[in-house]
């Protein structure tokens, strides 16, 4: 069997996100391991946007351990409401950051991240996991991302 992202020719990261989160649906559809379908989710993601870095941390006895990731060799454990991850857990919402050297308490995983957006997945009123993406660029994340990636959450969500 053989499975392709189809992915449109496009500057775009509104038409890529249009094209891309269908397929991830389809891709996670038939396929019921967590874990499988986050690695898939953060390959897509990675390959279709090109983000510098792209993952996962699962909450595993009250801490957030790093799950399936694409990119830079990242920390494994965060504390609720540390980090961009710990305060999107911990305040159950998008966090997008702009400049993470403003964010206090920023964890620098990779000196080149300069901004970045998390996303939290919520099951029966509880934080199960996160999304987050960052990028060496300064501002890189907007009201776009935010709308697309909270669809993808909920298609998350729905498979928890
Ligand atoms: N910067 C994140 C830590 C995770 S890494 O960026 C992959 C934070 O402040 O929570």
């Amino acid at each position: 069997m053989s499975i392709n992202l189809s992915l449109p020719d496009t500057d775009s990261r509104k038409e890529k996100y249009e094209v891309l989160i269908p397929q991830i649906e389809a891709l996670i559809s038939t396929e019921s391991d967590l874990i499988a379908n986050l690695a898939n989710i953060a390959a897509a993601l990675k390959e279709g946007l090109g983000f510098f870095w792209v993952g996962f941390y699962l909450i595993k006895n009250k801490e957030l351990v790093l799950g399936p990731f694409q990119g830079p060799i990242a920390c494994t454990r965060i504390k609720k409401g540390k980090g961009v991850c710990g305060t999107s857990w911990a305040e159950e919402r998008t966090v997008l950051v702009d400049d993470v050297d403003q964010f206090p308490g920023h964890i620098a995983c990779s000196s080149a991240s300069r901004s970045e957006i998390v996303l939290p997945a919520i099951k029966n009123g509880e934080v199960k996991l996160i999304l987050d993406v960052d990028s060496d660029q300064l501002s890189d994340f907007n009201q776009d991302d935010q709308i697309y990636l909270e669809r993808l959450m909920k298609i998350i969500e729905a498979k928890l």
